[in-house]
């Protein structure tokens, strides 16, 4: 079951660069493209197990590079591979914008197996 959590204010993720969060436990990257859609997904290269948080992002496009064997994702279309090493998509998360304290916050959606 997906459970939705709040990982931090939408003010804090902008075009430029990648924001990391730790969300119950688990790694999460958040970046915004260039229309303004934010997006969630894994700190987690499917190539060789290694951390996506000093990646590329390219706002244009929604894909991130990995610094490490420079693997590209559309995070845009699922996490697709859009250049290997990587044959695994990335996984990228549900996410919903609601008020949350009075700040408008960005709650992203993990799995529960409780
Ligand atoms: S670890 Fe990302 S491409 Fe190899």
């Amino acid at each position: 079951m997906v459970m939705f959590y709040p990982a931090l204010p939408l003010s804090d993720v902008d075009s430029l660069k990648i924001v990391k969060r730790n969300v119950d436990g688990m790694a999460v990257l958040f970046a915004r493209d260039s229309q303004g859609a934010v997006f969630a997904f894994e700190n987690n290269c499917s190539h060789a197990d290694k951390p996506l948080e000093r990646g590329v992002w390219n706002p244009q496009t929604a894909e991130i590079l990995c610094p490490f064997h420079k693997a590209v994702f559309d995070v845009r279309h699922a996490g697709k591979v859009k250049a290997g090493p990587a044959v695994v998509s990335l996984q990228v998360f549900p996410l919903e914008i609601r008020m949350h304290a009075g700040v408008e916050t960005v709650f992203v959606g993990l799995d529960n197996e409780d």
